[in-house]
């Protein structure tokens, strides 16, 4: 199946998603055994306006791990020519011309958008802006969710900022495509799921709640998927503690949930929790690594 840009994540079917996940597999055989030089001659770029750790380093790994190389800018706002006013799809056109394929994170929802519009070679969208979406994010969860249980008849609570949360919206995206599928969102009601992924679900008949009681949800979810509170944006730290996991959340969650979180994290995610056998975050993270190999497979054929 071909792929050309990863801009949204509703772009993804449930054959090109079991795509993936195979490759994925594949991918963790290969990085077991120190990688692969099959893309040796390719190029990757990876141009973030935003910071990151987890993404831009799991991408740029990935195209070490196949035997590519790297162009990499991690503060794109301040050392490219966007400090001089150059506009994205200016930048992408030139950075196209030396590589095989782009990786941005851009500070405006839309910005891989119109990357994509202009670039000769593939885009990958590492998150745009607060309220857009973060595809790849969505697919390493979805992967780490594949890889313990079914995901047809799932429930998931996503809890934490939704409003602004490109994580969470990816994913529900993703959610939307299988059967049976129940999603809470439990957030303070000024930061709830915006209406255009409601009528998302509505459209693809999945149920969901709005909720904003942690307690009357944190016990019928399979997975818990915990996001940031941003510092200094209302509900602060003090009412971010209402929407916090710690070990007494804990003692109410099903004893085979899953806790997820993208990260980075802050107070709704307590440190205690690491040492459950629930928290999988870690290797959600880990898994970054695999899918984000295994989608340049894909985009480099
Ligand atoms: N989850 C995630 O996008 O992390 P980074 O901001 O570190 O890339």
């Amino acid at each position: 199946m071909t792929l050309r840009h990863v801009v949204e994540s509703q772009q993804f079917t449930v054959p090109l998603l079991m795509e993936l996940f195979d490759r994925s597999r594949l991918m963790e055989r290969i990085v077991a055994r120190g990688g692969t030089l099959d893309y040796q001659n390719r190029i990757l770029a990876s141009l973030f306006y935003q910071p990151s750790t987890r993404t831009r380093f799991s991408f740029e790994a990935a195209m070490h791990r196949l035997g590519g190389r790297v162009l990499s800018t991690e503060h794109a706002r301040a050392f490219s020519s966007e400090i001089e006013e150059e506009q994205v799809e200016d930048s992408i056109r030139i950075i196209g011309s030396y590589c095989d394929v782009i990786v941005i994170r851009h500070h405006e929802p839309g910005g891989a958008a119109r990357a994509a519009r202009v670039s000769p070679v593939p885009i990958i969208n590492a998150g745009d802006g607060d309220g857009g979406q973060h595809p790849t994010q969505a697919l390493l969860d979805l992967y780490t969710i594949y890889r313990e249980r079914p995901l047809d008849g799932l429930s998931v609570a996503f809890i934490g900022e939704l409003d602004r949360g490109r994580t969470a919206r990816s994913l529900a995206y993703l959610l939307a495509k299988f059967e049976r599928v129940k999603i809470f969102f439990v957030s303070p009601p000024e930061q709830q799921m915006r209406s255009d992924i409601l009528q998302y679900l509505d459209r693809h008949g999945v149920r969901y709640e709005l909720e904003s009681d942690i307690d009357r949800v944190v016990g019928e979810a399979d997975v818990i998927y915990q996001t940031r509170v941003r510092p200094g944006r209302p509900p602060r730290v003090a009412g971010a503690q209402r929407y916090a996991i710690n070990s007494s959340v804990l003692q109410r969650m099903k004893p085979d949930a899953m806790i997820m979180h993208p990260l980075p994290r802050t107070v709704e995610l307590d440190k205690t929790v690491d040492d459950d056998p629930r928290a999988l975050y870690f290797r959600q993270a880990a898994n970054g690594l695999y899918v984000r190999m295994a989608l340049l497979t894909m985009l480099l054929e």
